[in-house]
């Protein structure tokens, strides 16, 4: 006769899955086991699942004890589970950061604190300048219509003097500014009635070849007086003033007759190089001259558009790049420098 081991009530197997679980979730070291573990008792073939799933088919007497105990281990299971997986997990990152390359006792790396650009360095000490002669400064836009930038200064469409300037157009009518110039018209509608000394900074675009002498964006610094006396001696010594503030007191200027549709007349100035200072060398082309402005006394119908009557009003007008002024000043022989991004060049002028 075989004898048959008397069988295990199901009570009686939960509390020995459950001794066996815990032991077992112990004995887990990584992330791997944990899994493996889980998907033995609790997973959705589990051991422990399997008895829940029993419980239907005991008879009914039984379901109740045999029901809540289950439940009851898989609680226990769980959180034992959650517990052992967060142990895991710390001895993980501990093994990590023994292997890592964190060696927190080592110093910082230090953190450079960075300095103003060239330009906007050139601009301040532009601005600087003009203020102890009672200019404000005024921002106009970069993105300009056809009409500020060329018809109101005085050049309607197809006027040849609008060959002076190749312009980045992005519809018929609108443009990026080739020059701070629009900028006259906006102040001046803006200030009616009032008298006028303000600088206008700001970029400018042109559609042209880059090379060391020329970019196709780089700023310009606008000047504009308005007034009922203004005349020529007014700019000329305004432009003088400048020059000896910016370039050195003992420098002399030179003014030339020129040509803009927006000045009448039209003027550029020049300073004695300040290089060679006159006895002519490769930077002022043997010349013994720079130029630094173009100028002249603005032109009736411009101040016209600009809402300002030229028969009781009159002003003069200026144009100043600031790029090309800097590289002189520090000896900079290419203009792509200014906006190339090397900090080997940016850093020198701290
Ligand atoms: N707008 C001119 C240019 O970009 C520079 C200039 C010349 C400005 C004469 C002026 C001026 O205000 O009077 O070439």
């Amino acid at each position: 006769m075989t004898e048959y081991a008397p069988r295990n009530t199901p009570l009686e197997q939960l509390a020995q899955l459950e001794t066996e679980a815990l032991q077992a979730l112990e004995q887990v070291q990584t992330p791997e086991d944990l899994d493996r573990w889980y998907h033995t008792y609790l997973g959705r073939k589990g051991a422990l699942t399997a008895i829940l799933r029993s419980v239907g088919s005991l008879p009914p007497e039984e379901r109740p004890a045999v029901g809540g105990r289950a439940n009851e281990a898989k609680r226990r299971l769980e959180a034992a589970y959650d517990a052992r997986a967060e142990a895991v997990r710390q001895a993980q990152l501990a093994r990590e950061l023994e292997a890592g390359a964190i060696d927190v006792t080592l110093p910082g790396r230090p953190v450079g604190p960075g300095h103003l650009h060239i330009t906007t360095r050139t601009l301040r000490q532009i601005y600087a300048i003009f203020a102890e002669m009672g200019f404000q400064v005024y921002e106009a836009r970069d993105v300009e219509t056809d009409e500020m930038n060329f018809g109101l200064l005085n050049m309607p469409p197809h006027h040849p003097a609008r060959e002076m300037w190749d312009t980045f157009w992005i519809t018929d009518e609108v443009l990026l500014r080739t020059h701070t110039s629009p900028g006259q018209i906006r102040v001046m509608r803006e200030r009616y009635p009032e008298p006028i000394r303000v600088i206008l900074p700001g970029k400018c675009y042109r559609y042209e070849q880059i090379t060391a002498r020329s970019e196709h964006q780089f700023f310009q610094v606008e000047g504009l007086a308005v007034g009922r006396h203004i005349t020529m001696t007014d700019l000329i010594g305004t432009l003088t003033a400048f020059a000896r503030r910016f370039y050195g007191a003992e420098r002399r200027i030179r003014i030339r007759g020129s040509y803009f549709p927006f000045t009448e007349p039209s003027i550029e100035a020049d300073i004695d190089c300040i290089l060679c200072g006159g006895k002519g060398c490769r930077v002022c082309k043997y010349s013994g001259w720079l130029e630094i402005a173009g100028a002249g006394m603005v032109h009736p119908v411009v101040l016209a558009n600009g809402g300002y009557d030229p028969n009781e009003w009159s002003g003069f007008a200026f144009g100043l790049g600031v790029e090309r002024p800097a590289m002189l000043k520090y000896g900079i022989d290419d203009i792509r420098l200014f906006y190339g991004n090397d900090l080997r060049f940016l850093q020198q002028f701290g």
